[in-house]
C-alpha cells in the first residue's frame, strides 16, 4: 500500500519544504517511508527549480530536519488524482487549490493542514514568514510539528494496513 502526501504553500520555498521535511522525518522514525509518499508544492510559479528559502532551511535544520535536497514545483490538475492527501497551508492557498481542482473535476477534494489535524489551534493558518523574521520560521516549525505528528497518527488509525509495517 502507498499512501500519497501533498503540502502545498504559495512558493513551496518556505512552509510546505518545512511540512514536507518535519513529516519525511516522522514517516522515517515510524518506519513507513515505503508506505506514505510525502512531496510538497507551490501554487505560485516565481521559484520552480529553487532550492528552499536558507532561513527555513537553516531553522528546520536546528531541529534535525534536512531540507536541502528539496526543490520547488507548481501543483497541477494531475495532482488531485496522484495524491491521496493535498494538504494547504493557509486558507488563500485553499481557496486556490480549489479553483484548479474544480477545473478538473476529479480527485481529492484539498483541506487545511491546521483546520483537520490541529483544530484545537488558535490559529486555522500557517502564517506565511516570507517577508519577516526568523522567529516566523520558528513558528512555522512549531505549528507544522504538531500538525504533523496528529496528521501521521490520524493516517494509522484510518489506514489499518499501516499498523504492523
Ligand atoms: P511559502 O512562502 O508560500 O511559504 O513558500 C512564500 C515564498 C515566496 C513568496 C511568498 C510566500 N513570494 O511572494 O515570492
Amino acid at each position: 500500500m502507498l499512501i500519497r502526501v501533498l503540502f502545498v504553500c504559495l512558493g513551496n520555498i518556505c512552509r510546505s519544504p518545512t511540512a514536507h521535511g518535519v513529516f519525511q522525518k516522522m514517516v522515517e522514525e515510524r518506519g513507513l517511508s515505503k508506505a506514505i509518499l510525502v512531496d510538497s508544492a507551490g501554487t505560485g510559479a516565481w521559484h520552480m527549480g529553487k532550492a528552499p528559502d536558507a532561513r527555513a532551511t537553516d531553522a528546520a535544520s536546528q531541529r534535525g530536519y534536512d531540507l536541502s535536497p528539496l526543490r520547488a514545483r507548481q501543483v497541477s490538475v494531475e495532482d488531485f488524482s496522484r495524491f491521496d492527501h493535498v494538504i494547504a497551508m493557509d486558507e488563500s492557498n485553499l481557496a486556490d487549490l480549489q479553483v484548479l481542482k474544480d477545473k478538473q473535476g476529479k480527485g481529492v477534494e484539498p483541506v487545511l493542514f491546521l483546520g483537520t489535524w490541529l483544530p484545537q489551534a488558535s490559529e486555522r493558518n500557517v502564517p506565511d514568514p516570507y517577508y519577516g523574521g526568523e522567529e516566523g520560521f520558528e513558528h512555522v516549525l512549531d505549528l507544522v510539528e504538531a500538525a504533523s505528528q496528529s496528521l501521521l497518527d490520524s493516517l494509522i488509525a484510518d489506514y489499518p494496513g499501516l499498523r504492523g509495517l
